[in-house]
């Protein structure tokens, strides 16, 4: 929890992966806006008076950063902010305060609109940002409701003790909902009314939502296209014939671009099924339109590539080996592989994920060591020595040869690269 961030009630919302939206958030995600929605928020709430309640009801499909939105807003305002989840079971004294009974005697505990209160009066602002404010039971929004028009609440509670927002202070409630997605309550028209502006979020252009997915998980451009690109498409249909029923959300292309970049490429077809297919579709006949608009992007395999090629290696694709090195280097290393093949066998250079075996390396050292110390020399164009240096305080050459250390450390950390450089830019394999 951030000190900003002072209470949280937590009710975990049906359909909502709480665990992934932690791993989006845990880098400090700031919201990027689409337009000048969040600049219009800020001047908004700069410009009204003082002493007054402002309400703000955000309303859009799942995942487009409305709850993100307006934690950013709070913080660029230097505010605290109160976090309440919305549902059907939260009650009044969940929000305004409620007694506790201790050994002997009773404690009120102040609830997060008290609490608000408290803190604007003394720093000037404060917000409360309520999520799926439409959950919240009629009965129980009439604290909300008074502080909404009134700038003040009554506990009941507590003998009807007054709380109220003093004449230099701000409290901004934000509301956050659904609105307009099938299933979802509809907010009491007095409540509703009682805010001053409700802002729709949609999902973000192409180009943007590229940029948001590029920026929060820092994936490699080509993936956050890719992702993007599907996610649209699959969303398109969703609204277009339903043959999907559910929106493939901004945040759904966050989580998986982070899970992709921060997992081994080998489970991109676990990921693809976990985090897309099965959160999407709701029936087989959605799994199949799901799969098959994935096979006609050739997604899997695009993002394979992608991620099986690390950015240091893809700089070097297009440049061709010396006249040097094809005439003398890549045949000899060639043969000593062919030597492999018919010894051990095809099937024992690569595993099923396409990874370099260390047995074919090993193979190789042992009878065609000065070749392979030769061949990996090759690797000094892409730098990777510096980095084997600066992490394990070794030096790639002893006794101006290739060590073996240097070898195992590129099998096991640069294992995806190495294939390709095996088999495109100094080709063996
Ligand atoms: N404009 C954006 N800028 C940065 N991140 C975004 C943006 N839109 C979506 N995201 C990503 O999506 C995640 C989910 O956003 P958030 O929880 O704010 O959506 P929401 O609209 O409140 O969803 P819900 O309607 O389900 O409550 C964010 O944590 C972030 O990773
Ligand atoms: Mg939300």
């Amino acid at each position: 929890m951030t000190s900003l961030e002072k209470k949280i009630i937590n009710k975990p919302i049906e359909n909502r992966s709480i665990s992934m939206s932690t791993l989006a958030n845990s880098k400090e995600v700031e919201y990027i806006q689409q337009n000048d929605e969040f600049d219009y928020l800020k001047s908004l709430i700069k410009s009204l008076d003082n002493g007054k309640s402002i309400g703000i009801l955000l309303f859009g499909n799942p995942g487009t950063g409305k709850t993100l939105l307006s934690i950013t807003l709070a913080k660029s305002l230097n505010s605290t902010y109160y976090f309440i989840d919305g549902s059907p079971d939260l009650d009044r004294r969940d929000l305004e305060g409620n007694w506790e009974l201790r050994k002997g005697y009773t404690k009120f505990n102040y609830g997060p609109l008290t609490r608000a209160i408290k803190d604007a009066n003394e720093k000037g602002i404060c917000f409360i940002i309520i999520n799926e404010i439409n959950a919240i039971r009629e009965s129980e929004q009439i604290s909300l409701n008074s502080l909404l028009s009134e700038n003040h609440i009554n506990l009941i509670s507590k003998g009807f003790e007054r709380h109220e927002l003093n004449q230099n202070a701000k409290l901004i409630i934000i509301g956050t909902m659904n609105k307009g997605v099938v299933g979802i309550n509809k907010l009491q028209e007095a409540f509703g009314d009682r805010f001053l502006i409700s802002p729709e979020i949609t999902y973000p252009e192409k180009n943007k939502e590229i940029e948001i997915v590029k920026k929060v998980t820092d994936c490699k451009k080509g993936v956050a296209e890719l992702v993007v690109d599907a996610a649209q498409q699959i969303r398109k249909q969703a609204t277009e014939d339903f043959s999907i029923s559910k929106l493939f959300s901004t945040r759904l292309a966050v989580n998986f671009c982070l899970l992709v970049s921060k997992m081994p490429p080998k489970y991109i077809e676990h990921n693809i099924q976990n985090c897309i297919v099965n959160k999407l579709a709701e029936t087989i006949e959605e799994k199949k339109t799901i799969a098959m608009i994935l096979d006609g992007k050739m997604f899997k395999e695009k993002l394979g590539r992608l991620l099986g090629a690390s950015e240091d290696i893809t700089k070097f694709i297009e440049t061709a080996p010396s006249d040097e090195d094809k005439n003398n280097i890549i045949p000899k290393m060639k043969k000593a592989v062919e030597t492999y093949i018919e010894i051990v066998g095809r099937d024992k250079i690569q595993n099923a994920s396409g990874e370099l075996m260390w047995k074919f390396l090993q193979w190789l050292w042992n009878r065609h060591r000065t070749v392979l110390r030769e061949y990996f020399k090759l690797t000094e164009k892409m730098d990777y020595h510096r980095e084997y240096k600066q992490k394990t305080g070794k030096d790639h050459i002893y006794g101006g040869l290739i060590t073996l250390k240097y070898i195992k450390w590129i099998y096991q950390n640069k294992n995806y690269d190495i294939v390709i450089f095996m088999k495109r830019l100094y080709p063996i394999l």
